[in-house]
């Protein structure tokens, strides 16, 4: 491509996307964004003003300066007195404004703390390379959800995220529902989440953490109560029974070969837990953190050749001939 198609088709590209609702911090979706978008705005207001008064008095300077006498030292005192204090007051407005905006900024973010203090829901999210470990925490242990890289939650509520990490720092960000807020190891960090209206919300991990960074989204789904409740019974089910005698083959494959090493299926004898848990896999909306959608071109793409699309990644090449990698597809595709 031609340097001048290529820079066409870039901005065709930023076009289109400015069209689609793209997940960006200024179109907030939920308290938390909304506070940060508010102080954002407030940010920009005042350094703007700030920016055009410092133009206009550097204009005025230089226009003056060369109307004036050209030696300096022949100014009269009082000239030098008012000077003094046009400076003096500058400084005491620049020592003002940024004293109010220091403290909008607190208050901001001790508004967002109080979001915190009656969730309606705890979840545990994790962060790995290169996927979100997803764990709704509950008083009954029998209760107790973990999925990945799809987050269910209910409007209106706000939701307490526990951050944590198992191998290097992430960041979790959902740009219309809230801010940043790291994943480190061995530490917790808290946030909370709150949507305003239902909705798939994106997001992404926003701290560099090594080569699939990119590829390490996820989706916050936020629905009414009684679909979340209905969601949740659904995923706390055991695995679906294969149907068909393909899937039952591709069922054999999953627990005979190295995938039951690494991924959990409720119901059977795959009990891994280094990958993203499967019970509920065709429910989700995409795989691989995001990288494709849950379609079954997407899921054969991938497990045929998961370091084709995602370098690096955790996930290994299980070599299966043409027959094992269809059934195995079936029996996933049949995980709803
Ligand atoms: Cu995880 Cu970037």
């Amino acid at each position: 491509m031609k340097p001048l198609s290529r820079l066409a088709a870039l901005l065709g590209a930023a076009l289109l996307a400015g069209c689609s609702r793209w997940p960006g911090a200024l179109s907030p979706m939920g308290e938390g964004s909304d506070r940060i978008a508010r102080l954002f705005w407030l940010f920009t207001a005042v350094c703007a003003v700030v920016w055009l008064l410092v133009v206009l008095a550097l204009a005025i300077g230089i226009a003056r300066r060369r109307a004036d006498r050209p030696d300096p030292l022949a100014e009269e005192p009082r000239r030098d007195r008012v000077a003094y204090r046009v400076v003096g007051t500058c400084v005491a407005a620049t020592g003002v404004i940024v004293l109010a905006l220091t403290g909008f900024s607190w208050w901001t973010g001790k508004s967002l703390a109080a979001l915190d203090e009656r969730p309606a829901l705890t979840l545990k999210v994790t962060g790995n390379q290169w996927w979100w470990q997803v764990q709704y925490e509950d008083d009954q242990p029998s209760r107790v959800l973990t999925t990945a890289n799809e987050i269910h939650i209910p409007v209106g509520e706000p939701v307490q995220i526990k951050l944590e990490a198992t191998d290097v720092i992430h960041s979790f960000w959902v740009p219309e529902l809230s801010g940043k807020q790291d994943l480190i190891p061995g530490r917790q960090n808290v946030l909370t989440l709150k949507a305003d209206k239902p909705g798939r919300y994106r997001g992404q991990c926003a701290e560099f953490c090594g080569l699939q960074h990119a590829k390490m989204a996820l989706l916050v789904i936020a629905e009414p109560r009684a679909d979340f409740d209905a969601w949740r019974q659904v995923q706390l089910a055991p695995a679906a029974e294969p149907q068909g005698g393909e899937a039952r083959k591709g069922r054999d494959v999953f627990q005979s070969r190295p995938c039951m090493m690494c991924h959990q299926i409720r119901g059977t004898t795959a009990g891994g837990r280094t990958g993203p848990e499967l019970t509920h896999l065709a429910s989700r909306k995409t795989i691989a953190a995001g990288a494709l959608p849950m379609t079954r071109g997407a899921l054969a793409a991938w497990i045929a050749d998961p370091q084709a699309i995602k370098p690096g990644s955790n996930m290994p090449r299980v070599r299966l001939d043409a027959d094992e990698l269809n059934a195995l597809v079936a029996y996933l595709e049949g995980l709803k």
